[in-house]
């Protein structure tokens, strides 16, 4: 036995470098630490998912260092500073392999949108065909979160680097949590917490996703929708959300409407089980369409950890479409496997 581990330590020593494999994740657990594949705890906040050729990329903040909060604070502006916008690829959505820091903090000019001290937040990239670039729409803000505007990057690889172009105020209104979805037809449109969170605003976006088109509606009027999630479903278009409450959890509230720019109606809470009216202490930031899956859906939450932004943990669950009515409910499970869709 001695001489084993003699041989063994011997072999160590002679490669130089003892490579620890990391463990293959077969199961989503939420809530729970999860590792990319070198073994890190994957770093994606109020993250995003894109689907190109054959590949889920994640992107969302990451988020390093000590979490501050501001001393002039009068809500809940805990924040890390920025250091970019990372990215992981994945076949299965299970294992995530560490792309880089694909958008990364200018740190050399003070005034920059990007800079560390300012905010980055609820990052999302959509792909556009016609310029064939990948397109970064992001939440950027001042560190009071008087500033409101949405920040947006260019990339010619998923991985990127993205080049950060600008930030604006949409149609020269407030925005803060958002999201974009492309529509079947190629266009695109920006969602976004605007009027100091009380609406959604729908701003359509200009054929290379860059801009604003001018065309916007306010839906959502004085309900203090955050964190919109959007996904297509049959012919009907569907909004994730929570309410406005800082890093705190609140309920869930999924809506429907025929068009995107059309009359939204809400339908009500879809979470279930333990914690269902705190969203299972989550809050929403993207609804992922599972490929070669029909009616295969996954609700993304980040739990956060207001005092300590970086340990914050995800929350990633089924979506369950009943096939007669069509209801979609989001029940918890503390660990789950796509196989939860075949079982429908
Ligand atoms: C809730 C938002 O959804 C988060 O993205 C973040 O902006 C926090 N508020 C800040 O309190």
């Amino acid at each position: 036995m001695l001489r084993r581990i003699v041989i063994a330590a011997v072999a160590v020593c002679a490669l130089g470098t003892v490579h620890i494999q990391a463990q293959k994740n077969e199961f989503f657990r939420p809530k729970e630490v999860w590792n990319d594949t070198e073994g890190n705890p994957i770093n994606a906040h109020g993250g995003g998912i894109l689907y190109h050729k054959g590949m889920y990329y994640w992107y969302g903040e990451y988020k390093v260092g000590k979490t501050v909060l501001p001393s002039d604070a009068t809500w809940e502006r805990y924040r890390t500073d920025v250091t970019g916008v990372s990215c992981y690829s994945s076949k299965d959505l299970l294992n995530w392999k560490f792309e880089g820091v694909a958008l990364k903090a200018i740190t050399d000019d003070p005034n920059s949108d990007i800079h560390p001290t300012q905010v980055l937040e609820r990052p999302k990239v959509v792909y556009n065909k016609k310029t064939k670039k990948f397109v970064m729409w992001m939440h950027i803000d001042s560190p009071d979160y008087s500033k409101a505007e949405a920040g947006v990057a260019i990339a010619d690889s998923p991985t990127g680097p993205f080049k950060y172009l600008n930030g604006f105020r949409p149609n020269g209104t407030m925005s803060r949590d958002q999201t974009v979805f492309v529509d079947d037809d190629g266009t695109a449109y920006q969602f976004s917490s605007s009027e100091e969170n009380q609406t959604m605003h729908i701003n359509r976006l200009t054929e290379d996703y860059t801009k604003p088109d001018g065309k916007y509606v306010r839906r959502f009027v004085g309900m203090a929708r955050e964190a919109p999630a959007v996904f297509k479903h049959g012919n009907k278009y569907y909004m994730l959300s929570s309410g406005c409450t800082g890093w705190d959890p609140n309920s869930a509230e999924l809506a429907v409407a025929d068009s995107i720019m059309g009359e939204w109606t809400v339908l009500g809470d879809p979470c279930t089980g333990p914690d269902a009216e705190k969203t299972f202490y989550g809050q929403s930031t993207f609804v992922i369409p599972v490929q070669g899956k029909k009616n295969a859906f996954i609700a993304c939450f980040d739990m956060w950890k207001k005092k300590d932004l970086q340990d914050s943990r995800y929350i990633w669950l089924p979506m369950m479409i009943d096939k007669q009515t069509n209801k979609i409910t989001i029940p918890w499970h503390a660990e789950w496997n796509l196989d939860v869709f075949k079982k429908k």
